[in-house]
């Protein structure tokens, strides 16, 4: 297959970026649709830790295409930040490489602050955004008011259209929020110096993706956060602003259905979530502590300790109907290693009535207690397997059944952080 989407299955932080980064090797394009800096992507390679959060996880490899799509909202400065550290380690030597839409929305500094201000006066009821503008800009992307990157190239207009809402933002941040106006001045200011370092990389990013499709490149499509994060199909409202799912790549990126020939859904061998909202699975103490040491569950956005779960089939079935998932990739089995039993979750119970697919309303999973299925562990780590027929006994039976309680093929098994820690069962690149 020539073009296959990465998607998250649970609430983000699934190991998506060393997926991605194992799948970009083979890949002539690596292409970004939703999400901001929000995302984290994690990649180890040759035992130096990356973080990319708008860049695809493609910079790692030389010569790849990479491109920001029209439907991320995109923070310029952290943008040229990132653009300027991948370049301090010697990757993105060439800058004709990195392609951002025109039509992508920017995360204006009035953002970053309205966000922060409505979190801090929601108190016990906040999400637990990641703080950096993500839901704000989007609402103005809605609104028809927010910038786009083609609104640099007159800067006038840009300049005109960017004092016009820094004032009616203001008036909210200090009326209904009472938080500090943003500097318009300097505001102004970065962006003109911004503007120049910017405008290389924007390109009309639906042609640049549908003719690599055409002239038959390999083109990676990398999803961000989870599918349980999805403004529609998640845990509403403790959920990001975008679509998360396989179909935001079509809008996200201007190429048509068509065009996917695979979804490949990323979920860790247990659970994590980050912020507030619903975890069925969800389980403390000294288990969830060592569980989190262990598999380094700390946000890599914010740094904050990720809440852990055991592995939720109900959930993993629902987000492989909704992504259409061709395969699962499962991540992070080594650091299950001494926990005995292991369990998975294969039902709610929800005000006495027995749910085994996802009950009809999310709201729903805030009073779901889990049924759980015991499997025996395993003591021996599953870390250097590089075949399946290498995998300890315990972990086969538990990657089998998983595979058999959500329904569809194994293709990847993570044990380990590096890229190469990764038993690939199917590429779809080779399918
Ligand atoms: P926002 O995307 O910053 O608005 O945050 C909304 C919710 O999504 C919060 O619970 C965040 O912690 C969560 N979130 C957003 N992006 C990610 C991600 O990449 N991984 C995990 N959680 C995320």
């Amino acid at each position: 297959m020539k073009t296959v989407a990465v998607v998250g299955t649970q609430w983000g932080d699934e190991g998506k970026g060393k997926i991605v980064d194992m799948l970009a090797a083979d890949a002539d394009v690596i292409v970004r649709f939703q999400g901001g800096n929000n995302a984290a992507h994690t990649l180890v390679v040759g035992g130096k830790k990356f973080v990319l959060r708008l860049v695809p996880a493609g910079a790692l490899h030389p010569g790849k295409a990479c491109v920001i799509g029209n439907g991320l909202v995109v923070n310029p400065l952290a943008l040229l930040g990132e653009i300027a550290d991948l370049k301090r380690s010697g990757h993105l030597a060439d800058d004709s490489l990195l392609k951002l839409s025109y039509e992508a929305h920017m995360v204006m500094p009035y953002h970053l602050a309205i966000d922060r201000a409505r979190e801090a006066r929601l108190g016990k009821r906040a999400i637990g955004t990641t703080g950096f503008g993500i839901g704000p800009a989007y609402e103005d992307k809605m609104a028809r008011v927010g910038m786009r990157f083609e609104d640099l190239l007159d800067f006038k207009f840009f300049e005109e259209k960017l004092r016009r809402n820094i004032v009616e933002k203001n008036a909210y941040l200090k009326a209904m929020l009472k938080a500090k106006p943003i500097k318009a001045d300097e505001t102004v200011d970065a962006m003109k110096k911004a503007r120049r370092r910017l405008l290389p990389y924007l390109c009309d990013t639906g042609a640049f993706v549908s003719e690599a499709i055409d002239s038959g490149k390999r083109v990676l499509f990398e999803g961000a956060h989870g599918t349980m994060l999805d403004i529609d199909h998640g845990t509403y409202p403790y959920v990001t602003s975008s679509n998360c799912v396989a179909s935001a790549v079509f809008s996200g990126t201007g190429i048509g259905p068509g065009n996917l020939e695979a979804v490949l859904g990323i979920s860790k061998g247990y659970t994590t979530r980050v912020g507030a909202g619903p975890f069925p699975s969800e389980f403390t103490g000294h288990l969830a502590d060592s569980l989190r040491e262990e598999g380094d569950e700390f946000g890599s956005a914010t740094g904050r300790p990720r809440r852990i779960g055991w592995f939720d089939a109900v959930l993993a079935r629902y987000t492989a109907r909704v992504n259409g998932m061709w395969a699962l990739a499962l991540t992070k089995l080594d650091v299950l290693t001494g926990i005995d039993p292991v369990r998975i979750c294969v039902g709610y119970i929800v005000k006495g009535k027995r749910y085994d697919d996802m009950p009809p309303s999310h709201r729903m999973l805030i009073n779901a207690k889990p049924i759980f299925e015991e499997i025996p562990g395993w003591s021996e780590s599953p870390a250097g397997a590089l075949t399946l027929a290498e995998l300890p006994s315990g972990v086969r039976r538990y990657v089998e059944r998983i595979s058999e309680l959500v329904g569809v093929p194994i293709a990847m098994i993570g044990v380990g952080k590096e890229r190469e820690a990764t038993i690939v069962v199917r590429n779809p690149f080779a399918d």
